[in-house]
């Protein structure tokens, strides 16, 4: 290879892409459809990690498999995993979790954003009103298996799920609160500055007294930013009753996970919420809020849109803030002009609705 044919190669962000079970196998070709139609400089090289694979070999993750990851590619884009055929999950903790914990990717961030009135479920409600990201801590909480069963299946039984909660753990996902608000804006343009950290301390007082000491420690050395607290339970109420209050969330991995989806339902549904699970400076991982929706896998039906979302945030975070735009644009023009799925009340099918967003792309 000539030199400078060499230095366009390696300017090119590699891309890893997974889009592993049900309705997955649907919105990522769609979502990569996209990113090709906006012209992204970028190298995709598919992996058939997932249910299949699995059942076809007992290969979850091949040997090696996340080294390769981390090493050969600058992003991972992933669409989900879990199948009816696979009763113990066992492939979706070994690729999804292990991806997340193996390559200690900490932040799972969640964007929580209304693109038009008509999508949300709460009278009133606009645009302006629900623009607020989550923060989840992605790597421990009750997410890590410690714990275990004893006395199997006999009246005695007694099963344990640990909550593990580190201090290294706890402080670097609320400093990346804290940090998020620095670095990003509202979409009005005005600046972030609050950080409500959510947890059930009034309950699990040794996991929530780390938490509520780390984020006095932190937001003290934080003073421009507000920080608050809210108990989970009280937190979902808010959420629907009045989502204009928040801001920037963080919480642990558990309570993350569920707000989201809650979340994902301000925003139109679990078709149209997008994440990343990142560390700063590592291969990090983008996929849909969404799950592999088996009752409407392989129908055309699924909507596309978290997918191409989640493309668009893993092209800004690969610094392709251009293209990232001309999707986000995209998605948003259709929604306007309901060019969409039947889960938000248009007439298209997943293949035509992705479609419509890469032609707008293209031609933007
Ligand atoms: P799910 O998110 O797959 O789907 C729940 C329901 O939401 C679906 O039945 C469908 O009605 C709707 N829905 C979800 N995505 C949609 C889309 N893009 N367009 C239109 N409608 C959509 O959650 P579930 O049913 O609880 O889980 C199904 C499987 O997916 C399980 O095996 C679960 O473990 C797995 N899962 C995986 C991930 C992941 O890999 N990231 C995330 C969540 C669930
Ligand atoms: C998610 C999913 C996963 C999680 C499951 C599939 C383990 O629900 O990404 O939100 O709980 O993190
Ligand atoms: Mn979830």
């Amino acid at each position: 290879m000539d030199s400078k044919k060499e230095t366009q190669e390696r300017r090119k962000k590699r891309i890893a892409v997974i889009p592993g079970d049900g309705i997955g196998q649907e919105v990522i070709p769609q979502a990569v459809k996209v990113i090709q139609a906006s012209g992204a400089d970028v190298q995709l090289t598919d992996f058939d990690w997932g249910a299949d694979r699995y059942l076809r070999d007992q290969v979850t993750v091949p040997p090696d498999g996340f080294a390769m990851l981390g090493r050969d590619f600058d992003a991972i884009l992933v669409g989900a995993f879990g199948d009816p055929r696979v009763k113990t999950n066992i492939h979706a903790k070994e690729i999804l979790l292990g991806m997340r914990f193996k390559m200690d990717l900490y932040a799972n961030v969640r964007p929580v954003r209304l693109l038009d009135a008509a999508l949300c479920p709460l009278k009133g409600v606009e645009p302006k009103d629900v623009d607020f990201v989550v923060l989840r801590e992605n790597t421990e909480g009750v997410y890590t298996d410690a714990g275990g069963v004893f006395k199997q299946g006999t009246p005695d039984e007694i099963a344990t799920q640990e909550d593990i909660n580190t201090r290294k753990g706890v402080e670097r996902i609320i400093r990346y609160a804290f940090q998020y608000c620095e670095r990003h804006t509202k979409l009005d343009g005005s600046p972030r500055n609050k950080v409500l950290m959510c947890d059930k301390s009034n309950a699990m007082t040794h996991a929530g007294g780390l938490w509520q000491r780390v984020l006095k420690e932190v937001s003290g050395e934080n003073p421009q930013i507000t920080a608050q607290h809210m108990y989970v339970d009280a937190l979902c109420m808010q959420m629907v009753r009045d989502p204009r209050q928040f801001d920037v969330i963080v919480t642990n991995n558990m309570f993350g996970d569920i707000i989201t989806d809650l979340a994902a339902g301000l925003q139109g549904g679990l078709g149209m919420a997008a994440s990343g699970n990142i560390h700063p400076g590592k291969t990090s991982m983008f996929e849909p809020v969404h799950g592999s929706a088996p009752p409407i896998a392989g129908k055309n039906m699924a909507n596309p849109f978290g997918a191409i979302l989640t493309a668009a945030m893993m092209l800004a975070h690969l610094g392709m803030t251009k293209e990232s735009e001309q999707i986000e644009a995209a998605v948003l023009e259709a929604v306007r002009q309901k060019k969409t799925t039947q889960d938000i009340s248009g007439k298209l099918g997943t293949r035509e609705a992705a479609e419509w967003v890469a032609t707008q792309v293209s031609g933007s």
